[in-house]
């Protein structure tokens, strides 16, 4: 009701002198400018939960430089209810304030109770007035995972501050009245149901954006960009799930698709969920282990951000060509380790018997699991064009590419993955990725995670000893809890077969 008059007082009063405003040549702002309304800023879901074994604010460093080193302006930090969570806060502020990083409390309605705005605004006002809090035009900003229902006029008398509410309400359950702007959380291809796609219903992220957009109006969107899901809790873990979304070639497109609808902020799903597979950190970022490192041994996902840094250049730039960001031939490309179709039902008891399945509790495959397609995904970033060589496990694959972005995918072959980028028939960058794509249960369990790699290759990561502390529980086969990613690639197999890659799919996804 209130909305209306003010708007057309907004058009009728303002609008003359917002036009002026406008048409005045861009400002180019320095870092103390930057926060201000209709800036492009980044953000990454960072999850405080997986790090109660963290001891100082030098703990946070590498997350905070290596963030802002890829263009990324602030972390989300997401807060449940656990005695570590201040002490773990309060280290996170201390670090990025030392970092010229900014951060931002994000309630997870998993954990706290929508109904408790008092302890929201408290939480805030706790941690809101501290150096490294994002703020824009000088408000608080503040977001969520989940919370319809949540008060925000308590919210905001409770926390005594300014705020940029800019929650994860859902179009149709929250009250977007009172916020500032909201974030669309689903960065999967999904049923509308928490689950893959299926049945015919495939509501895609930027069905999701344009739901979002229309409800949040002339207020912000946070749209979402996640590299992958797959998660597969067992019982030996309170929260059991067993399910994936899409991913394949995701995180490109989605990245492609935020140049296109350019929204107002985005955020990486996530910096540090290594339980749902959909993390960019690396292994070796400080954290204990939820039952995901089952999963995460050995997969490394840095060649995610690799890929994303010339993306988030050209968003932040407000530029939907991503080639002039690109500055060095770079390949990145992922596949899970294993063909989807293997039958680890006899080993992988993680679910508990088969007499007890139901909802997101249950025996086998994770649900979605025929969303993926068996096939390695390749990301070719060229300041030139040039071709592009794979060899999966015997098969060997050629692929034109332009200068600048561009991705195709190529049948998995079992064995050792290879990729080459030749120019004028001369060999430019070339690896073998580390981990060999196997017929096999590895640990026993369905693993739907993606191994991540980049020519020429990063550095080393592997899981420490916290993240990897679990890693035995539940599992019906012997195995260390050790990374065992070779030092030097394995060899390649002999070519006997040639074959066709397939192009990315062009449709926004
Ligand atoms: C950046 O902006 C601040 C605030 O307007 C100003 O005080 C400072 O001098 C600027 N720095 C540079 C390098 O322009
Ligand atoms: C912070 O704690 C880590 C262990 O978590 C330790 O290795 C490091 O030396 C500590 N740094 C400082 C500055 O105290
Ligand atoms: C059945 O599943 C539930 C979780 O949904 C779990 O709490 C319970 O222990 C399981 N029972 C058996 C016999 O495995
Ligand atoms: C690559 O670029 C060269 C010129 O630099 C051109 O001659 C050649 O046709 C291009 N190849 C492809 C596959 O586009
Ligand atoms: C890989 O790179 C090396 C060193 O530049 C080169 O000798 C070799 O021919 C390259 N292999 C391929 C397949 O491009």
């Amino acid at each position: 009701m209130l909305r209306i008059p003010s708007f057309h007082y907004l058009l009728v009063f303002l609008l003359p002198f917002l036009l002026a405003v406008l048409s005045a040549p861009i400002p180019h702002y320095n870092l103390s400018k930057r926060e201000t309304t209709g800036e492009k800023l980044v953000f990454s879901h960072f999850m405080i939960g997986i790090v109660s074994n963290r001891n100082n604010a030098s703990d946070y460093d590498a997350d905070m430089q290596r963030a802002k080193s890829y263009g990324i302006d602030a972390f989300a930090l997401n807060i449940g209810t656990d005695d570590y969570t201040d002490k773990q806060l309060g280290y996170a502020y201390e670090s990025a304030a030392n970092n010229d990083m900014k951060v931002f409390l994000s309630f997870d309605f998993n954990w706290w109770d929508p109904s408790d705005a008092s302890g929201v605004g408290s939480k805030i006002a706790q941690f809101g007035s501290k150096p490294a809090q994002l703020t824009i035009n000088g408000k608080v900003f503040v977001s969520s995972f989940s919370g319809d229902g949540l008060d925000i006029a308590t919210v905001r008398s409770t926390a005594g501050l300014d705020l940029f509410v800019a929650p994860n309400f859902h179009p149709g359950e929250g009250d977007f009245s009172n916020l500032d702007g909201a974030l669309n959380w689903m960065g999967w291809p999904s049923d509308g149901n928490n689950k893959a796609p299926q049945g015919g219903v495939d509501i895609t992220v930027t069905d999701g954006d344009k739901t979002y957009l229309t409800t949040v109006a002339d207020k912000s969107l946070i749209a979402p960009a996640s590299p992958w899901f797959s998660t597969h809790f067992g019982g030996e873990v309170t929260y059991s799930k067993n399910w994936v979304f899409p991913g394949d070639l995701l995180w490109y497109q989605r990245w492609n698709d935020i140049l296109k609808s350019a929204p107002e902020y985005a955020e990486i799903v996530t910096w540090n969920d290594y339980g749902e597979s959909h993390y960019v950190a690396p292994l070796s970022s400080p954290h204990t282990d939820d039952g995901g490192s089952k999963w995460v041994n050995d997969m490394p996902h840095n060649g995610w951000l690799e890929m994303a840094k010339p993306f988030i250049s050209a968003y932040k730039a407000g530029s939907t060509s991503v080639s002039d960001y690109i500055k060095d031939d770079q390949l990145i490309y992922w596949y899970r380790p294993t063909p989807r179709d293997i039958d680890c039902d006899s080993t992988d008891t993680t679910m508990g018997p088969a007499s007890n399945i139901s909802g997101n509790y249950f025996n086998g495959r994770p649900n979605g699991w025929e969303t993926l397609a068996d096939e390695v995904f390749v990301v070719s970033l060229l300041t030139a064009n040039g071709t592009v060589t794979v060899n999966s496990g015997g098969t060997e694959y050629s692929y034109d590419a332009p200068a600048g972005a561009s991705a195709f995918s190529v049948p998995m072959g079992l064995g050792a993955q290879a990729f080459a980028l030749t120019r004028d028939g001369n060999a430019v960058v070339n690896d073998t990725s580390l981990k060999e794509i196997v017929s096999e249960c590895i640990y026993g369990i369905y693993n739907f995670n993606a191994y991540v790699g980049t020519v020429p290759a990063g550095d080393p990561d592997s899981l420490q000893a916290d993240g990897l502390a679990a890693l035995t529980s539940g599992l019906a086969v012997a195995c260390e809890a050790t990374p065992s990613l070779p030092a030097t690639a394995p060899a390649t197999v002999a070519v006997t077969a040639t074959g066709t890659p397939t192009p990315a799919p062009t449709a926004s996804v």
